[in-house]
């Protein structure tokens, strides 16, 4: 399997790049900064500069040619403000499945957040309350695509090892933790499973294992 992840020097990103790489799948990993291209490549991939807050469909598109699937690893993070949570957050995602479209790549897993599209509640933090919006934009965006989309929504992230069990289902699973890790090894499983399309999933550590959990979901 060729894969494209956008956003490749994330901690999932990472984690995602060496499980796929680890058993010999083609890994394309989109980064900003060039000085994270040795950090990508320890992993076993490839690295691409492409900025995507600047980068044209077709410059993605290019990258993305040939590949088997594309996942969205990408996100603002804590340090950002508003603006960067509707340019990253919802815009880059828009951009990697205009991209996908283009380039003929059915399979786009895309990693949202729990909770993703809910309107805050009065007193709600602005840049929260636009992370939280610009999530579900960019999953409305994602479910009115021709795609093979799947839409992944972690609860909160942590760097624990990981545990290899999780709780995954059809929102709304109930808040909790989940490792990185575990979110990696649940993208990995749920590429070899191209069954599972055209879903929204919650995401936390619980007590299936992920394979089980993967295959549960028909
Ligand atoms: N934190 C949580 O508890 C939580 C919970 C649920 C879901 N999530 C979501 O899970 C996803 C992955 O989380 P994570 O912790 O692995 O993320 P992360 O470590 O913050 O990585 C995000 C990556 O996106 C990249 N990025 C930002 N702007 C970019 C741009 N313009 N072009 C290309 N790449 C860009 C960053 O690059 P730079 O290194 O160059 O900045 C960074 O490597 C995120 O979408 C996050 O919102 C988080």
């Amino acid at each position: 399997m060729n894969v494209v992840i956008a956003g490749g020097h994330g901690k999932i990103a990472l984690l995602l790049a060496a499980r796929l790489a680890g058993r010999r799948d083609g890994v394309t990993a989109l980064i900003r900064n060039p000085d994270h291209a040795d950090d990508v490549r320890e992993t076993g991939a490839r690295p691409v500069v492409r900025d995507l807050e600047r980068a044209s469909v077709d410059e993605v598109a290019e990258v993305l040619a040939g590949a088997d699937a594309a996942v969205f690893a990408a996100g603002a993070g804590p340090g950002s403000g508003v603006a960067r949570k509707d340019t990253v957050d919802r815009g880059a995602s828009v951009l990697l499945a205009d991209a996908a479209e283009r380039a003929g790549v059915g399979r786009f897993v895309q990693i949202s957040a729990m909770g993703a599209g809910l309107p805050p509640r009065p007193g709600t933090d602005e840049v929260w309350a636009a992370y939280v919006r610009a999530k579900g934009e960019a999953e409305d965006d994602l479910r009115a695509r021709d795609l093979d989309w799947l839409v992944l929504r972690p609860g909160r992230l942590t760097d624990d090892p990981g545990t290899g069990r999780v709780t995954l289902a059809e929102p709304e699973v109930g808040r909790g933790d989940v490792t990185r890790d575990d979110v990696a090894a649940v993208i990995v499983a749920l590429l070899d499973a191209p069954a599972v399309r055209r879903r929204t999933l919650d995401l936390v550590n619980g007590p299936v294992p992920v394979a089980e959990a993967v295959a549960a979901l028909g």
